[in-house]
């Protein structure tokens, strides 16, 4: 058996964006202040983050629902729409600016991606609070936060966790 199988690629990402997830989350505890999950999808990792973060407010942006029902989160933390529209207005929205961003937009075509990742790259720079994260599936174009390291639980998946300064 020589290159992995989807199966093996689905396991990798899940307990790659678990271990991020939890690391974050750590990183984050002692930082007040909301954190979106951009992507919502199925909700596996925003059902996570609710778990991981108690009590704390938890934003799902996407532009459609596409998860069971149980999942959908509460009608004032869900905001619907493409994120080139919504993120403009996300501080407002939140009341305030997110200390972590979990970004799990991508598709099959990495390569496609790039460009949209690149223009929510542009929003968050502004858009986090000081100290805080972004925990992200795809380059952000966020070279000049500090790159953290990914957790040794990691899997064998492409993720990527940045720093913002603490100076802003
Ligand atoms: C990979 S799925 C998210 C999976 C989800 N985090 C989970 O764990 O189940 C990506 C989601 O991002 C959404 N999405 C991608 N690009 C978007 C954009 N530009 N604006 C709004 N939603 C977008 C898609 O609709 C899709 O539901």
């Amino acid at each position: 058996m020589t290159a992995a199988s989807r199966l093996d690629r689905m396991i990798a990402r899940l307990t790659t964006q678990r271990a991020c997830l939890r690391r974050a989350a750590d990183l984050i505890a002692d930082l007040p202040g909301p954190v979106i999950e951009l992507g919502l999808g199925k909700a596996r990792t925003y059902d996570h983050l609710v778990r991981l973060l108690p009590g704390r407010k938890i934003y799902a942006f996407d532009r459609g629902i596409h998860c069971p029902p149980d999942a959908v989160p509460p009608g004032d933390r869900l905001v619907l729409g493409e994120f080139d529209d919504t993120l403009p207005a996300a501080r407002e929205r939140l009341g305030g600016a997110p200390v972590l961003v979990h970004v799990d937009m991508g598709t099959a075509d990495r390569a496609g991606d790039s460009g949209p990742a690149g223009r929510v790259g542009a929003m968050l720079k502004d858009l986090v609070a000081p100290g805080g994260l972004v925990v992200a599936d795809r380059e952000m174009g966020l070279g000049a936060w500090e790159a953290l390291p990914l957790p040794e639980d990691a899997g064998a998946w492409p993720y990527f966790m940045w720093r913002k300064s603490a100076r802003g």
